[in-house]
């Protein structure tokens, strides 16, 4: 029977380490990636169950677990993993790190979108690579890759490695099977390695399809050289379990990627994140069907709220996920004092140009918490903006 979850709960998540309520005050955190909502009642109970065994000892992957992830991929996106074709990783940013040393040597260049979700950036950098970015264009409302300025860029700079973001976070686009394939053909003439970031996958958003890549490699012959990294976590709002997994078809490219995460020692999760990501995929979907209606709703109530009060802030309706990503252009020029601005009235969003000279003078906006949290925060929004309050 059907369990009507309360996502107007306001939770208290100050004083537990949170990282999006990290304040001293009653700031309205709308930016990191998490929701304010209580997980599934299914992995609450797993975890519980397994607090109550009492026995916290070093665990394996069952093969029920394989079975849960094989059975998720393959009945919601018709992509057919066997158990060979999976392996577990802390995180799909420790993964995406872990790749740099997959396809390319230090030096090669790397190609990514801009704007993109930060570390995309910063792991490239970090790993002695050489960042390259082609910027998405911006066509009638909505991000568009840019095939054109990406195979000049792979020409000019020699790219060994592109990273997608599908759904690409923070542009919310649900890239389509036409994009996927173009690309593809592209990468693949060039011998350019994808690792396409799925982690968003599950929350696509009605009227909009999520393809795998991986499901369109085989097709194309390419899956020696794709890779996708997803995870449980952002689906289920269950960040702070970590961990994450890395699929690959390719029997020679899943050992080298088995062989480097040997090096040194990071190929296991721990006990709650099995349990967790076993849990979540036998018995999540309840809830995730749930909140995903109650976020396409924070995402009307959003959009409504900037038409109506704020007609000068450009919005980029989300084909995924509960990020929505805010041009305010019209109100300043300077983009730590857009985020002042937003700060002094109390309400967090993140800064735009943390994402890459695409998101200059844009900000993120994070809806999944409760309406009432949402609305206030929207009204400080205004506050900032456009002074006095709107409630
Ligand atoms: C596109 C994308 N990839 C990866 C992550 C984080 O992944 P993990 O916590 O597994 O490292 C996020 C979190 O917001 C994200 O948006």
């Amino acid at each position: 029977m059907s369990v009507p979850y309360n996502f107007d709960e306001i939770i208290d998540r100050r004083d537990t380490g949170s990282v999006k309520w990290h304040y001293f005050d009653d700031t309205i955190p709308l930016w990191v990636a998490d929701m304010d909502f209580k997980a599934a009642a299914p992995i609450l109970n797993a975890v519980e169950q397994v607090v109550q065994h009492g026995i916290l000892g070093y665990t394996k992957p069952t093969a029920a677990l394989f079975d849960a992830i094989i059975n998720w991929h393959g009945s919601r996106y018709n992509l057919q993993l066997d158990k060979e074709n999976i392996l577990f990783s802390p995180g799909v940013v420790p993964s995406l790190a872990l790749m740099m040393h997959i396809f390319t040597e230090t030096a090669d260049a790397v190609l990514v979108n801009d704007p993109i979700y930060t570390p995309f950036m910063t792991k490239v950098k970090q790993n002695n690579r050489t960042l390259v970015m082609s910027a998405l264009k911006e066509i009638d409302g909505k991000y568009q890759l840019d095939l054109d300025d990406i195979e000049a860029k792979i020409i000019e700079h020699n790219v060994k490695l592109y990273l997608l973001c599908n759904p690409h976070n923070p542009g919310g686009r649900v890239w389509t099977v036409g994009e996927l394939e173009a690309l593809l053909t592209l990468c693949k003439k060039h011998n350019v390695a994808i690792v396409s970031d799925e982690i968003h996958q599950d929350l696509t958003l009605s009227g909009h399809k999520f393809t795998p890549l991986l499901k369109l490699a085989e097709a194309e012959n390419y899956a020696h050289n794709i890779v996708s990294l997803t995870s449980m976590t952002k689906t289920f709002n269950v960040a702070g379990i970590k961990g994450s997994m890395i699929f690959a078809k390719d029997e020679t490219l899943i050992r080298k990627i088995s062989q480097q995460q040997q090096l040194n020692d990071e190929y296991e999760l721990n006990l709650f994140a099995y349990t967790v990501m076993q849990s979540a995929y036998e018995e999540g979907g309840e809830w995730l069907e749930q909140v995903l209606t109650y976020i396409e709703k924070n995402i009307e109530i959003t959009l409504d709220f900037l038409a109506g009060h704020l007609p000068d802030i450009k919005v980029m309706r989300p084909e995924a996920s509960y990020l929505i990503w805010l041009d305010c252009s019209a109100y300043g020029e300077d983009n730590q004092a857009l985020y002042d601005k937003l700060r002094e009235a109390k309400v967090e969003l993140n800064s735009g140009i943390k994402y890459g000279r695409e998101g200059h003078l844009k900000m993120r906006i994070n809806v999944a918490c409760p309406e009432a949290l949402l609305r206030e925060g929207l009204n400080r929004v205004y506050a900032a903006f456009r002074g006095g309050d709107k409630s």
